[in-house]
């Protein structure tokens, strides 16, 4: 029988790649690795790749394995779900691999000017009822770009043609440097095989898309520092079908 979620909790305490800073204690206690994760956790000058809204870490742990010259932080505030990638990471001794569990809306918090070089976005709630909380929104894309290497790439895989759609929207209202789109990764040609290799990662939730027969779509996008940011005005059709474990998003055909 798997862990119960005590024992999780009771693990990633003394896990020494996991940082913890729920909302709860976010304000209590100074964040002193802003800055710092070079130094003091990963001990070499190896970009830092971010994954926000990690789950297990699939990702994070993936990529991790496939480019030990890089650094990886898997991002959630999920701790049973995020035990899984930081145990395996132990397990199998990556040094380029840190967990942090804390809420997204306060990321800038723990980063620095310049300290991040990419974000993955991997299978986002699509919040389509709630434009200031979608991970692509021109909200959270300000947080990024206060930590964000100047035109650090953007990662988005998605089962949600709704949240794709939107953010293609946002990344074409905005002049983004548009790097790499595509609405049915599995089914396009004349991909390298490296972008192959990492587009094969699949996390959990990607895994449960694809046995519903879904399409999964990815796209790349620069975010450079100084343009400004605004929102587009744009209706966009809802997804069709629920997520798992969540209720129905809205009653609306259409959500901005
Ligand atoms: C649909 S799941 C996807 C998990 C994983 N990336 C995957 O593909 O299996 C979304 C994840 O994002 C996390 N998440 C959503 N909004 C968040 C926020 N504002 N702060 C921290 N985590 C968040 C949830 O806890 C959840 O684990």
């Amino acid at each position: 029988m798997g862990k119960g979620k005590l024992a999780k909790f009771a693990d990633m305490e003394r896990y020494e790649n996991v940082f913890q800073y729920p909302y709860s204690v976010v304000d209590q206690v100074p964040f002193e690795m802003k800055g710092r994760w070079h130094e003091d956790y990963f001990h070499n000058d190896n970009p830092i790749v971010l994954e926000l809204g990690c789950g297990k870490g699939e990702y994070t742990v993936g990529l991790a394995q496939l480019y030990p010259d890089m650094n990886f932080i898997g991002v959630d505030i999920k701790g049973s779900r995020m035990w899984t990638g930081a145990t395996l990471a132990l397990e199998q001794e990556l040094k380029n691999v840190a967990f942090l569990r804390t809420n997204i809306e306060v990321i800038e918090r723990f980063f620095t000017d310049g300290e991040v070089q990419e974000i993955w976005l991997t299978f986002s709630d699509p919040q389509i009822k709630k434009v200031s909380k979608r991970l692509t929104g021109t909200a959270f894309l300000e947080r990024y770009r206060k930590f964000l290497a100047d035109n650090g790439t953007v990662h988005l895989k998605t089962d949600s043609n709704f949240l794709f759609t939107y953010t293609t929207h946002v990344v074409s209202h905005n002049n983004l440097p548009l790097l790499f789109r595509t609405e049915d990764l599995y089914h396009t040609d004349g991909l390298d095989d490296e972008t192959r290799r990492i587009l094969s990662i699949r996390t959990y939730y990607e895994n449960m898309w694809i046995e519903r027969g879904l399409n999964i779509r990815y796209m790349k996008f620069g975010l450079p520092k100084t343009c400004s940011l605004e929102e587009p005005d744009v209706e966009i059709p809802v997804d069709e079908y629920r997520s798992y474990k969540r209720t129905k998003h809205t009653s609306r055909d259409t959500s901005k």
